[in-house]
């Protein structure tokens, strides 16, 4: 990169003109400075704004070469290459929705050179992984593998092992992070607690002998009638059912259909928004706390059989006072769900506005199937 003003200086060697290439080096490194500033970091950009009418060269000149491969630098393109579950989205929605900017959401395959990161939703991926993007892949392009299926649920494919550059998961320690429900502080006064008609409910529409959840169902109801719903029990409910059926319980029996860390799901999330308590099978109590307080739900584990926990129903039956305890949390925190699909898609474009850096995956059978 030479700019006019550097080689005036150095035509010119007199002893005055020694130090004008010290000079403009540091001007440079003060545009520089600027320049990074300015766009490194964008929560701080209006510190900046000011300096923005100085004179500076650009310091990555626009040549041919970077301009094939990439779409124009502020608008990040984000290849969503299956459709998870083939449902539609509005994809413009990332800005309205959740406030990021300058994401390009696309299901166009032809951009595929152009795009700055390649969505891959996991249950599409067919086991020979014939149907993956089989052109060159440009070398500043990450694959994001995005899977919200626990591992008993999701096919290992050993093929993928080294391929991807990110994961999109419930899992905390995944890349990019999508629970499937989290609180958020807002003060909420108004809470009533919904009339109750029933103690125990449980909706489960697949059953399965084998499954911990339902054994523990079959230990439980010797000593307790649980109010069942569901495709399992012959008693189908739909959608606009559910919220009246839930709320309507005392307790709801959050039960995961298999058990991982952080394989915590909506079975968990729905109950609790809708004002009942929520008894889970799943993770540990200590997993569950790390995503709600420990005083809004009841844990399997907390207690030495199944009988031992009814007696605990039983008694919340009675005593008002300890029972409200449970709700307690609503007065500082709301559910928060999130959007399916497309806050997954805008949350994976916003994570690679944001990490501009190289960051390759290894091992991603291990690191989700082990
Ligand atoms: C479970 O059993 C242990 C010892 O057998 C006892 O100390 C503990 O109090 C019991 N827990 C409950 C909740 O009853
Ligand atoms: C209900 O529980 C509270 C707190 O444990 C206790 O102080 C109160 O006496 C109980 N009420 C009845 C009716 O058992
Ligand atoms: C993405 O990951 C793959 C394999 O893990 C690696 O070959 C590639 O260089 C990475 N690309 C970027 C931009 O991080």
């Amino acid at each position: 990169m030479i700019y006019p003003f550097q080689e005036k200086s150095m035509s010119t060697p007199t002893s005055h003109n020694f130090l004008r290439p010290l000079l403009v080096l540091l001007i440079f490194l003060g545009c520089l400075m600027t320049f990074f500033f300015m766009y490194g970091n964008s929560s701080i950009r209006w510190l900046y704004d000011p300096v923005k009418t100085a004179d500076c060269p650009s310091p990555v000149p626009v040549t041919s070469e970077n301009k094939i491969s990439k779409t124009e630098n502020s608008v990040t393109t984000l290849l969503i290459w299956f459709l998870p579950f083939g449902t539609n989205h509005d994809l413009s929605a990332c800005r309205s929705l959740f406030n990021i900017e300058d994401c390009f959401l696309t299901t166009d395959k032809s951009l595929y050179s152009k795009a700055d990161g390649v969505l891959i939703h996991h249950r599409e991926i067919s086991r020979d992984l014939s149907n993956l993007p089989n052109l060159q892949r440009p070398l500043f392009q990450k694959w994001i593998w995005m899977n919200m299926e626990s591992p008993s649920n999701s096919a290992r494919l050993p093929g993928i092992a080294n391929m991807f550059n990110l994961t999109l998961n419930y899992r905390l320690d995944a890349a990019i992070s999508v629970p499937s429900g989290s609180l958020l502080t807002e003060a909420n006064e108004d809470f009533v607690l919904p009339k109750k008609e029933n103690l125990v409910c449980w909706i489960v529409s697949n059953w399965n002998q084998n499954h911990e959840r339902a054994k523990y169902y079959n230990e439980m109801r010797k000593y307790i009638n649980v109010q069942v719903f569901g495709q399992a029990f012959g008693k189908p409910i739909n959608n606009d059912q559910y919220p009246s059926i839930v709320s309507s319980c005392r307790f709801y029996l959050a039960f995961e259909n298999s058990i991982h860390k952080d394989y915590i799901t909506e079975k968990l999330f729905n109950p609790l928004s809708l004002g009942t308590v929520p008894v889970v099978l799943g993770p540990t109590r200590q997993n569950y706390e790390n995503f709600i307080p420990g005083t809004s739900f009841i844990h399997v584990n907390d207690f030495n059989s199944s009988n031992e926990l009814v007696e605990y129903l039983q008694v919340l039956e009675k005593n008002e006072t300890m029972y409200l305890r449970y709700f307690e949390w609503r007065k500082y925190f709301k559910v928060k769900k999130p959007h399916f699909w497309i806050e997954h898609a805008c949350r994976a474009c916003e994570h690679l506005k944001r990490h501009k850096k190289y960051e390759a995956l290894h091992g991603l059978d291990k690191w989700y199937w082990d």
